[in-house]
């Protein structure tokens, strides 16, 4: 359990790359904390890290990595970054030029992966968002592409139009919302599942949850960490706190029984553990622009 740099577990996408499986989230983590906390999931040896236009503070992930690379910790090859267009860069003329300062703000050349935030169907633009990936990636702006918060309807809509299977669909997910349908769904597509809000609501003093962690003498978030990793989910918890972003990258020293894993599988729908804790996609129409 001590050992993190063991925490290198990859899954191969669909168009050949490889992408840590185990990282850390800067959703709503202040430009000092997304700065702390990058440089120490990279010091205890994460190599993946999910930001966002949206998030705004692609620059602090990215100063965390030049400082990291600068200091000879890890090198930009070793590390795999994904950022996603937000959804008012939907808007026509948009998408290049968000591109574009999202890999300023990064201080990169590229990113590894670039998603769609969201699909906002009552919007209607996310089969040009997609072309706008598409055309990203061409020009090596990104290495693979993919989308957040899709389901089939929409997937089907941006495969028809272009031919282009997502590498990944980034979802939420956590045992409050297990999403066997969708992720099923990706598989059978060829997508990798990644998910949000991996600890979901609720769960971390689940009696379920934290019965699992005395078992295994590992605390509640970690449980639940090695529940998606054991699943082939792709994951990456978020915490403001470096202790917190250290224990949720050290999973390595133990396993889940199939057993504890059904268990857990069956808090979806607990009235303990809270369901969706976001937007529902085929509803969700924040962030559109006005034209
Ligand atoms: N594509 C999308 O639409 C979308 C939406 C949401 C999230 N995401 C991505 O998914 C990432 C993860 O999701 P998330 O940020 O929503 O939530 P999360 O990682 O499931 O949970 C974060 C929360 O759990 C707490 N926490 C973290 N580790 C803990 C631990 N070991 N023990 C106790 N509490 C702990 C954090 O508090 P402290 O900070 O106080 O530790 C924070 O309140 C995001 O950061 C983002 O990169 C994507």
């Amino acid at each position: 359990m001590t050992d993190s740099t063991q925490t290198q577990a990859t899954v191969i996408l669909n168009d050949g790359h490889e992408i840590p499986q185990l990282g850390l989230g800067v959703w709503e983590l202040s430009p000092q904390d997304a700065y702390t906390s990058t440089r120490a999931a990279i010091s205890a040896g994460a190599r993946h890290i999910d930001t966002a236009a949206a998030y705004g503070n692609e620059k602090d992930v990215g100063r965390a990595i030049a400082d990291a690379v600068a200091d000879g910790e890890v090198t930009r090859e070793e590390l795999y970054v994904t950022t996603k267009l937000w959804n008012a860069d939907q808007a026509p003329g948009k998408a290049a030029e968000a591109i574009d300062t999202s890999l300023d703000n990064l201080g990169l050349d590229f990113v590894d992966l670039w998603l769609i935030h969201w699909p906002l169907p009552s919007y209607g633009r996310y089969v040009d968002a997609w072309r706008a990936l598409i055309e990203a990636r061409e020009s090596g702006k990104t290495r693979s592409i993919g989308v957040s918060n899709f389901y089939p309807e929409v997937l089907d809509k941006i495969i028809d139009a272009t031919g282009v299977v997502p590498a990944v669909n980034q979802i939420e997910l956590h045992p409050g919302f297990s999403q066997q349908a969708q992720r099923e769904d990706d598989a059978k597509r060829g997508i990798v599942t990644e998910a949000w809000s991996p600890l979901g609501r609720g769960l971390l003093d689940h009696p379920v949850i934290t019965g699992v962690a005395e078992s295994h003498e590992v605390t509640p978030a970690q449980v639940i960490v090695r529940w998606h990793l054991q699943q082939g989910i792709v994951v990456f918890p978020r915490s403001s706190q470096p202790e917190r972003v250290r224990e949720n990258l050290d999973v390595d020293g133990f396993d889940l029984t199939e057993d504890q894993i059904a268990d857990i599988t069956a808090l979806d729908g607990d009235a303990a553990a809270a369901g969706r804790v976001g937007a529902d996609p085929r509803e969700a129409a924040f962030g559109i622009p006005e034209e």
